[in-house]
């Protein structure tokens, strides 16, 4: 037995080393030149691979797998609750009730109007295109703030303002609500487009005589309201009491608080507005408008934040997906039961901690090193930072019982019995999810060790890493710990250029130009140096995200120092004759691969990867490029 496994383990690697291997040449071009263009010879094939597939790039790929597998989950789920012994009030129970109905659900926009039937604008109040034929509408009891409070529970926001609920700033030990002007989308200017208005308006069963007017008129109110933000205004951020803010502005955020989140807000609770004058010029817009026009403004938005919430079919994975999106900490617990052993979960993540911890060895050497010319306190603060970021994989709770946690955590989601109704259950889940972000408010923050994410529904469908700032922690989806992105077994070759690129990416961005305001303790902190900021300035020279920038060139940079570092006692590999190097720099270059067709990001990408890679001598060694030619001059961070 003994000797069987002994003999097994080697091949086992063997052949996952191998078979990464494949994977990765089965993408690259050999015919162009990885010097001239390294996106076209690492990437070169990836189209001809994915013809038929439905996503875009590696993490849509693992993110696919995991819908997959949740599909798997469910189905047995749906099996077992045959069985008398199924109990319903658990979070399985839950879980699979939530699935089934959207599974069973009617979906087009016409159901949009179920859901406003049940949601009104306030007490003893309809919509206004809901009045019968014949009855005015009251206006004089919509009160719009009291409206948008409503909604407000359902998740709606960025509606007139933006509502969230953030660390503070001052204190990251605990959560506070933030207030702040609308953000309006890039290409049209506007929240919404024309026809989205439109066709709104007309499952909403207005009048077509009326439908183009009052569209105009709702576009006239977003532009009104989109002017009243100035850009160039200095920043003016307030710290400022519920009662000092309605004295101030002149509506009536109490009200707007109770409702929202109820006996909890007292006058005296502190809340984060930012650009405070948007907030008092909000008061003489809303004066002068008319109470339909407003009313009819909300509905539309709120119409189409359902609509953006449940877009998507109801086939399995759609589902899954919706699922995900709702319930994710569910979801998690569910994924990992049924797709990781106990010893194979705590082995990956022994491995993903120990990678870091070697970056961040690297890092803090090269920090000493102190290229930057840092002072001594300066010094201390980074590595102490340094030092505190955590790694969460899984974006688990921290506790011995994950069921018996996340059966508390969702104890207050009571679904309805009897027959399956999505509205009704959707309409919970979206309550539920709000009332948890909002309760945040009344706890402790949680950080580094104890922090898991209340995630965003965008984050809680993606396998994409990614590091939380004042809490200090870098998140690690389940989803990659599947091949291609994760093999355990595997040679760390593969491991450095991919698990290691992302993590040093996430480390690196804990200290650019936001990151590095923010001390250890997640509260803001000033931090002035010269050399840091010319280093900026010289990676902004053509990029835009210069946080991303920094990660994708100097957290490349980490990684592969800290791989070559292990492995420079070693100058082949034992299951190719590739030099390792260029297996490096493949491999991660192909987590910037996707499919041609969305030519937008497949552009940014490519820029991503070339920026990257350029000037950076071990690259240009790996694949003997000719560094006589003209360079750019390479920016040094850290
Ligand atoms: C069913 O699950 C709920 C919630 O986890 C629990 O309170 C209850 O005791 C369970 N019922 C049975 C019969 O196990
Ligand atoms: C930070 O907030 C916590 C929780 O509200 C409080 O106990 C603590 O005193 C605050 N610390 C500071 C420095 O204000």
């Amino acid at each position: 037995m003994w000797i069987i496994c002994l003999l097994l383990l080697p091949l086992v690697a063997a052949s996952s080393n191998t078979r990464l291997l494949n994977g990765i040449l089965n993408h690259v071009d050999k015919e162009a030149n990885p010097c001239e263009n390294f996106y076209n010879h690492a990437c070169g094939q990836y189209n001809m691979r994915h013809m038929d597939d439905t996503f875009f790039d590696i993490i849509q790929m693992l993110d696919h797998q995991v819908n997959q597998n949740l599909v798997k989950v469910m189905d047995d789920l749906e099996l077992s609750s045959q069985s008398p012994d199924f109990n319903v009030s658990s979070v399985d129970g839950k879980v699979l009730r939530y699935y089934l109905s959207c599974r069973g659900a009617p979906r087009n926009m016409d159901s949009l109007s179920e859901y406003l039937k049940v949601i009104s604008p306030g007490e003893g109040l309809t919509w206004p295109q809901f009045i019968p034929d014949g009855s005015s509408w009251p206006q004089e009891n919509f009160k719009w703030l009291e409206t948008l409070a409503h909604l407000h529970r359902y998740g709606l926001t960025n509606v007139f303002f933006n509502l969230e609920v953030v660390s503070n700033p001052r204190n990251a030990t605990e959560y506070m609500v933030e207030l702040n002007t609308p953000t309006f989308g890039e290409e049209s200017q506007l929240p919404n487009s024309f026809i989205e208005i439109l066709s709104v308006l007309y499952v909403m069963k207005v009048p077509s005589s009326e439908i183009i007017t009052l569209a105009r008129k709702i576009r006239t109110l977003e532009l009104s309201l989109k002017t009243m933000i100035n850009p160039i205004d200095r920043p003016n951020n307030r710290y400022i009491s519920i009662r000092d803010f309605e004295m101030e502005t002149g509506h009536n955020w109490q009200r707007f608080f109770e409702i929202l989140i109820g006996s909890s807000a007292a006058p005296e609770l502190q809340v984060l507005v930012r650009n405070f004058r948007y907030f008092t010029s909000l008061k003489e817009l809303m004066d002068k408008q008319d109470a339909r026009l407003v009313a009819s403004y909300i509905m539309t938005r709120f119409a189409i934040f359902l609509f953006d919430e449940t877009t998507g079919g109801r086939e399995s994975a759609e589902c899954v997906s919706q699922m995900r999106r709702n319930l994710n900490l569910a979801a998690s617990m569910l994924y990992k039961e049924r797709f990781f052993e106990h010893s194979a979960f705590s082995g990956n993540v022994l491995e993903i901690k120990d990678i870091f911890e070697k970056l961040r060895h690297q890092f803090l050497l090269q920090v000493d090193q102190n290229h930057l010319e840092l002072t001594a306190l300066q010094k201390k603060f980074v590595v102490r930072k340094a030092e505190a970021i955590e790694i969460n994989v899984g974006n688990l709770p921290k506790t011995d019982n994950l069921r018996q946690f996340v059966g508390q955590y969702y104890q207050d989601l009571q679904f309805p019995t009897g027959e399956l109704d999505y509205h009704q259950l959707h309409l919970k889940v979206l309550q539920f999810r709000t009332q948890k972000m909002l309760a945040q408010i009344q706890q402790r923050a949680l950080r580094g060790a104890e922090y898991f994410d209340l995630q965003e529904p965008s984050s809680a469908i993606a396998s994409t890493s990614y590091y939380v700032m004042r809490p200090n922690v870098i998140i690690v989806p389940l989803g990659l710990l599947q091949e291609p992105f994760f093999q355990l077994e595997s040679d760390d070759v593969f491991k450095y250029s991919l698990m290691g690129y992302i993590l040093a990416h996430h480390l690196i961005s804990a200290f650019a130009t936001e990151g590095i305001t923010i001390g250890s303790d997640g509260n803001d902190q000033p931090f002035r140096s010269h050399r840091f900021e010319e280093a900026v300035s010289c990676l902004s020279r053509n990029a835009d995200n210069i946080d991303e920038t920094m990660g994708d060139i100097a957290g490349l940079e980490l990684a592969y120092s800290t791989y070559a570092k292990m492995a420079k006692n070693r100058n082949r590999l034992d299951f190719t004759h590739l030099p390792p190097e260029q297996i490096f720099f493949l491999n991660a270059g192909q987590f910037f691969c996707g499919n041609s067709d969305m030519l937008v990001q497949y552009k940014e990408d490519q820029v991503r990867l070339q920026r990257a890679i350029e000037g950076f001598e071990p690259f240009d060694k790996a694949f003997g490029c000719n560094r006589n030619k003209p360079q750019h001059e390479k920016c040094r961070l850290w």
